[in-house]
Order: C-alpha cells, then structure tokens, then sequence
C-alpha cells in the first residue's frame, strides 16, 4: 500500500527502511533516496517507525526469556 503519494513508497519499503536502522521519519525517507515533500504522509511514517521499534522490542524480550 502507498504510504507517501509524493514520493511513491510503500509501506513495505518504509519498514524495510525503519527494520535497517533508520529511526526517525527524516532517516526513513533518506534510507529510501527520497526527501518528504507535502508532508501528509509523516504521522503515518512515523507510527510505521513505531511498530516497527515495537516488533523489535517484542522479538528482543522473546529472545531474552
Ligand atoms: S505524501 Fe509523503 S510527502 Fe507527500
């Protein structure tokens, strides 16, 4: 599904973008050789950052147990 229209990214690339270290909405968009443009998209982005530290977080206390 596309998630910012400016730049045709999709959810899958963006979590892809987060899952390789890109922690900020600012580093996702670099990580995909785009830049935000209307802006419209950022909260998405940023709530995709979110999950994706939050699916980590999960893996990491299963590992840890
Ligand atoms: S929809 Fe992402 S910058 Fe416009």
């Amino acid at each position: 599904m596309y998630v910012c229209i400016c730049n045709a990214l999709k959810d899958k690339q963006l979590t892809a973008a987060a899952a390789d270290d890109a922690r900020t909405v600012a580093q996702v968009f670099r990580r995909c050789g785009a830049r935000p443009q209307c802006g419209k998209c950022l909260p998405d982005v940023a709530a995709l950052i979110e999950q994706q530290r939050e699916a980590e977080g999960g893996a990491h206390a299963v590992a840890a147990e």
